[in-house]
């Protein structure tokens, strides 16, 4: 089995090493190669996703992604700066599944920003759509408004749009998810005002006469921010667009005291995925050895469960991220007093030790 390896920018090289290390200690052949992806592409090929790193991605059985993004780059047109290179490989991958779960360890409810009794046993699952939305729609772009009160002034414009197979597939993945789990699932949309998402709906609901084991319902984006800052328990699973799923996603780790512990899974029809930590690059803490390379390591775990078909060893990954816990150590994103500061490599290495 081939893993591409694509670390990226900021801290993605150094979080993406400790994964590797726990995949090494695992005892499996997994055969690894690693790529430049985004900014570190930039620099080398002058393109964010260079073809030979598509290429890899396209031929790996599965991909383990960093991160991508440096404020250096902010000046560069738009087809080269490095978020182009998640936004394309997400494409060309056809990788329109993106499960974010967001799962509170116990010992680090106090680590959250909300009250322990609000997030304590907290374990939902964000599905958010991927390669649709407002993000890929076309027409897009800068230009000379043709009507309304603003004509021939310049104006910005994206196209928001979702086709019924692209509704119709996410919906039946987050209704198989939510078959696994309690049999809730959360429709989010914003049908109240978006002709997209009133369309949206209606699909939502005629794929769930197929699960009727399920109990579905509607909430509008605004609403379930709230919602999910309010009494986020009472979500299982969580469908929504491309966008929504984004903000929404970001809210939801924050809830589990640091986005530095979540995990994604980015899949295609055939459980092909792109694994990543749910945060970003953090170009301000890169080589300093204070990331928490958690995330990765748990995405690693995702990794080995959704397309390697290495169940086992996901479990041995993530019980060992819950022993390093229980120990005391910490990162420092999650670190409260009484507890053990560890920097990046010592938390992979102790993730590694409790493995053995
Ligand atoms: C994410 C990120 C990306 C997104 C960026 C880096 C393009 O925020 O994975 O959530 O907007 O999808
Ligand atoms: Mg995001």
């Amino acid at each position: 089995m081939k893993i591409a390896i694509l670390p990226g920018d900021g801290i993605g090289p150094e979080i993406v090493a400790q994964a590797v290390k726990v995949l090494d200690a695992l005892g499996e052949s997994f055969e690894i190669e690693t790529a430049p992806v985004g900014g570190a592409a930039y620099e080398l090929h002058g393109h964010p996703l260079p073809d030979s790193t598509l290429n890899l991605a396209k031929q790996a059985d599965a991909v383990l992604f960093g991160a991508v993004g440096d404020w250096k780059y902010d000046s560069l047109e738009r087809s080269l700066r490095p978020e182009q290179a998640i936004l394309g490989l997400r494409k060309n991958l056809n990788l329109f599944a993106n499960l974010r779960p967001a799962i509170l360890y116990p010992e680090l409810a106090g680590a959250s920003t909300l009250k322990p009794e609000v997030v304590s046993g907290l374990d939902l699952l964000i599905i958010r759509e991927l390669t649709g939305d407002i993000y890929f729609g076309q027409p897009r772009g800068v230009r000379t408004c043709p009507d309304g009160p603003f004509t021939g002034e310049r104006e910005g414009f994206d196209t928001m749009r979702y086709a019924e197979t692209e509704v119709r597939r996410i919906a039946h993945v987050a209704f198989q998810a939510a078959q696994k789990r309690n049999r809730r699932l959360t429709s989010v949309d914003k049908a109240n005002v978006l002709e997209t998402f009133q369309f949206w709906k209606e699909i939502v609901i005629d794929v769930h006469r197929e699960y009727p084991d399920v109990t579905l319902d509607h909430m509008y984006v605004d609403n379930a921010a709230m919602q999910l800052i309010r009494a986020p328990k009472k979500f299982d699973v969580i469908v929504t667009g491309n966008m929504f799923g984004d903000i929404l996603s970001d809210a939801a780790a924050m809830l589990t005291g640091s986005i530095g512990m979540l995990p994604s899974a980015s899949l295609d029809a055939n459980n092909k995925g792109l694994y990543e930590p749910s945060h970003g690059s953090a170009p301000d803490l890169a080589g300093k050895d204070l990331a928490n390379p958690l995330a990765t390591i748990l995405s690693a775990a995702m990794m080995l469960r959704f397309s390697l078909n290495k169940a086992e060893q996901a479990d041995r990954i993530e019980t060992a991220v819950k022993q390093v816990l229980a120990q005391g150590l910490r990162t420092a994103d999650i670190h409260e007093s009484g507890t053990v500061k560890l920097g990046t490599q010592a938390m992979g290495d102790a993730v590694v030790k409790a493995l053995k």
